[in-house]
């Protein structure tokens, strides 16, 4: 099946409807945020760099000048700027119906960098900077009240290990795909902490968006970075295709718990997306998860 006819058969018009996207200047956001552009919403692209963000918009705009894009500075390795990120929508009461949690990165190229508020790099980008900001959007949530909060997963989510974060915060992993692994952990457990706890479980999905043909291996020395894009490019999945599970989860009315996407093909690696039940593992200790992370954030 064609992605157009897939997007015509599933996602109904989206006039009207307000979506922010993190991480849409490129890749799986960059699709997510142009297909509900293309279904006739407004959508703001949360980007940390300017250029690229405005970049993105032109190229989508090339398409369609008629698109309502607009621009949002947020960095998400940053408190200050997840906090202004915030105030932003808050005091423009930007009465947003879903917001995609898609900001992520793989592979930095400092092993070790630790972020302006003394983080590991992946860990805060990933993972904390995502807490934070449902931290601090959290009153103002309460207000809306019709909304999606959709969290960008990963395979690796299910390989749950307890004490994960804090070995992780003390660099102990000298991986840097396993702190990512980590990282997608920890926020797929945050999403089912907010799912569980939340009167309204539905507001909160989960999307695991398969191998996907993306500039997310860029930072790895330059062969394997070449190498990982024509690999993914030849065995997995375009971005726009990866791209529907998050529209999907987006729209889908049904409120069974819990709100949990991923591609329908073998091992769950491509195709078109599809709910599904969440794993055993992914639902131990999720409100140690909770504890710890508050903990290790704020200091408390
Ligand atoms: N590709 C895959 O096979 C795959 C598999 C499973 C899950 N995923 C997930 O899918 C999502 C999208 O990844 P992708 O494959 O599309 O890779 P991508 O093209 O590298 O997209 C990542 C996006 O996140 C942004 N970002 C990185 N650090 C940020 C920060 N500090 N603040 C704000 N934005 C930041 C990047 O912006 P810049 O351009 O400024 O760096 C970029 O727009 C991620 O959550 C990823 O973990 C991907």
């Amino acid at each position: 099946m064609k992605i157009e006819r897939w997007i015509e058969e599933n996602i109904p018009s989206l006039a009207n409807k307000t979506y922010i996207v993190t991480g849409a200047n490129s890749g799986v956001g960059y699709h997510i945020a142009f297909n509900l552009a293309k279904l006739g919403a407004k959508v703001y692209l949360a980007c940390r760099s300017e250029k690229r963000a405005l970049e993105a918009i032109k190229k989508m705009k090339e398409e369609d000048a008629s698109l309502d894009l607009t621009y949002l500075n947020y960095d998400q390795s940053d408190k200050e700027s997840i906090e202004h990120f915030a105030s932003y929508i808050i005091e423009h009461q930007i009465k947003f119906d879903g917001l995609v949690l898609n900001a992520a990165i793989y592979h930095p190229k400092e092993k070790k960098k630790m972020t302006k508020d003394g983080f590991p790099q992946i860990m805060m980008t990933n993972y904390l900077g995502v807490f934070h900001l449902l931290e601090v959007l959290g009153p103002y949530l309460t207000k809306l009240d019709e909304y999606k909060i959709v969290a960008i997963g990963s395979l690796e989510a299910r390989n749950w290990k307890k004490d994960a974060l804090a070995r992780t915060l003390k660099q102990e992993y000298k991986s840097r795909t396993y702190r990512y692994n980590v990282s997608k952990m920890m926020l797929t457990k945050l999403m089912i902490y907010f799912a569980s706890n939340s009167e309204n479980y539905h507001h909160y999905a989960i999307v695991e968006p398969g191998i996907t043909q993306t500039d997310i291996t860029k930072n790895m020395p330059r062969l394997i970075a070449y190498l990982g894009k024509y690999f993914l490019k030849l065995f997995f999945h375009s971005p726009n295709k990866a791209s529907l599970g998050a529209l999907l989860a987006l729209v889908d009315e049904d409120d069974n718990k819990p709100n949990y996407y991923v591609p329908r093909g073998l091992f769950s690696f491509s195709g078109f997306p599809k709910k599904r039940k969440l794993k055993r593992k992914h639902k131990l200790d999720v409100d140690y998860a909770y504890i710890v992370s508050r903990q290790a954030l704020y200091d408390e």
